[in-house]
């Protein structure tokens, strides 16, 4: 964990505050591959996950981009409203869940919204890495967009595609145009809501394998309803059985039991809960686990996901 201190806010869009933070005792802050995000306990002491968006090869500070929503639990409204210069929060270290594959032969980056923060990261280090790529950036409107200003003026200005105010149906067109040309070697990264990334995910298969597709979140979307939940119950590897009832996760049945586990945005997006499962059969509830995670079944987030089975075995790591 680190004491950071803003430095400098700027209000990119009605909705998206940018941040500057730098380590409150003035030592550098640990690099990170791009793609990369932290945990940020804000003013009201709400923790939430956001992607590190500036150049990662500056230590000296990093950038975060807050967007206002207001149907949460107010982290993101603390960060607008009570962070201000000066104002010190708590991150933890950079953890990378979604990032960059050192064999592409290119890289495709397709944002929507918010979403822009992780690819925008990853740009800066393909730039650097003088690496085959194209950003591809849609909002609704360019008043909408974070970073229109500064991608129009960066030095890989001529890689990015804006589509601004196209609609989904103008949107996919252009963007299917743009993936049948990814070529062998191509990687496809997206970040936006859950549907827009369904969207590209389903695009991008028709010419990229599925395993080089990679998706990011930047908020939790429709996780199924935990009301529909019944009980199970939850192993340890060291024996001890624990139930979770209908109204409660794993996570909060075993924080209540003395266990510790490690938790972060507790909403299924940032993966810190995650653990192995031994035995039984998972019903995965979070974003955090890949398609390819999920099918495996030997990982859980116990922050929101439950059980098909009777039983789980789980493992703490
Ligand atoms: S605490 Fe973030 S996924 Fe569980």
């Amino acid at each position: 964990m680190f004491n950071v201190t803003v430095t400098e806010t700027v209000q990119e869009t009605d909705t998206i505050r940018v941040l500057r933070l730098v380590r409150s005792d003035g030592e550098a802050l640990p690099t990170y591959p791009a793609g990369a995000h932290v945990d940020v306990t804000g003013p009201t002491g709400v923790t939430r996950p956001y992607s590190l968006c500036g150049p990662p090869e500056d230590t000296g500070a990093y950038t975060i981009a807050v967007k206002r929503e207001e149907n949460s639990r107010g982290g993101s409204q603390a960060l607008h409203d009570k962070a201000a210069v000066g104002t010190e929060l708590t991150i933890g270290a950079p953890r990378r869940l979604f990032g960059l594959a050192p064999d592409a032969a290119r890289h495709h980056l397709v944002a929507a919204g918010i979403g822009i923060t992780p690819l925008l990261a990853m740009a800066y280090e393909l730039h650097a890495l003088d690496a085959e790529f194209r950003l591809h950036y849609v909002a609704r409107d360019r008043a909408g967009a974070a970073f229109a200003d500064l991608l129009e003026h960066s030095a890989f200005a001529g890689r990015v595609d804006f589509h601004f105010g196209l609609g989904r149906e103008a949107t996919a067109r252009a963007l299917a145009a743009t993936l049948a040309t990814s070529g062998e070697g191509a990687h496809v990264y997206t970040c936006g809501p859950q549907g827009f990334m369904d969207q590209v995910t389903t695009l991008a298969a028709r010419t990229v394998p599925e395993d080089r597709v990679h998706r990011e979140l930047f908020q939790a979307g429709d996780l199924p309803d935990a009301g529909a939940a019944t009980a199970f119950e939850v192993e340890l590897d060291t024996g001890e059985v624990y139930t979770v009832p209908p109204d409660k996760t794993i996570a909060e049945v075993l924080e209540a039991g003395g266990v510790p586990l490690d938790t972060s945005c507790r909403e299924g997006i940032c993966g810190t809960c995650v653990l192995r499962v031994l035995d039984g059969e998972p019903d995965h509830r979070d974003h955090c686990l890949s398609a390819k995670e999920k099918a495996a079944g030997d990982q859980i987030a116990a922050c929101v996901s439950r059980a098909k089975s009777p039983r789980l075995v789980v493992e703490l790591w």
